[in-house]
């Protein structure tokens, strides 16, 4: 097996900004579950949830990641806001490599997903409240997936990934 780095977090952490560092700095490939499922599925995130529902995108989820453990190579991973929710998807992912959570407060999430229309677990209604309720009941399941927990508020995308790395060493 390869050396695997895993991004989990809230939607809006930074998973793929992190990713694409941690990318150019270890020359590792760097895949999207959400990409992955769209390509697989050939419609959007959203499109999945209103046609089957938040139930089967969360099937297609654990799909990819054993397609992923199956494939040989290093590679980095930024992985769906939702992916750790599953019992079965925290004990693959933690199989499959270095889970790491991206930690992150509702207000930078706020701020970077103001306007975006593309999150269909955030749409209409009131946002703020969404975001707050969600990250409450879904920190200490990230917590409990990863490995490593990294702060992220206010930091450069750069000095995340080096973070990452060292403390993969
Ligand atoms: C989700 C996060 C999204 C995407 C889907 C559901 C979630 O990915 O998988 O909208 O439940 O947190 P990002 O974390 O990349 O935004």
């Amino acid at each position: 097996m390869g050396t695997h780095f895993i991004l989990i977090g809230f939607m809006g952490a930074g998973k793929t900004t992190v990713g694409r560092c941690l990318s150019e700095m270890t020359g590792y490939p760097l895949l999207d579950t959400d990409q992955l499922i769209e390509e697989q599925a050939g419609m959007t995130v959203s499109r999945i949830f209103q046609v089957y529902g938040e139930e089967e995108f969360r099937r297609l989820e654990t799909e990819i990641i054993r397609q992923l453990m199956e494939r040989d190579g290093d590679w980095v991973l930024s992985a769906g806001g939702g992916m750790p929710l599953r019992e079965e998807n925290r004990k693959l992912l933690r199989q499959a490599g270095r889970v790491v959570y991206l930690k992150v407060s509702p207000g930078t999430v706020l701020n970077r997903l103001r306007g975006d229309t593309t999150r269909p677990l955030l749409q209409g209604g009131d946002v703020k409240e969404k975001v707050e309720n969600l990250m409450d009941s879904r920190n200490p399941v990230y917590e409990r997936t990863a490995h490593i927990t990294v702060e992220t508020d206010g930091r450069f995308p750069e000095d995340i990934a080096e973070e990452i790395v060292l403390k993969n060493g």
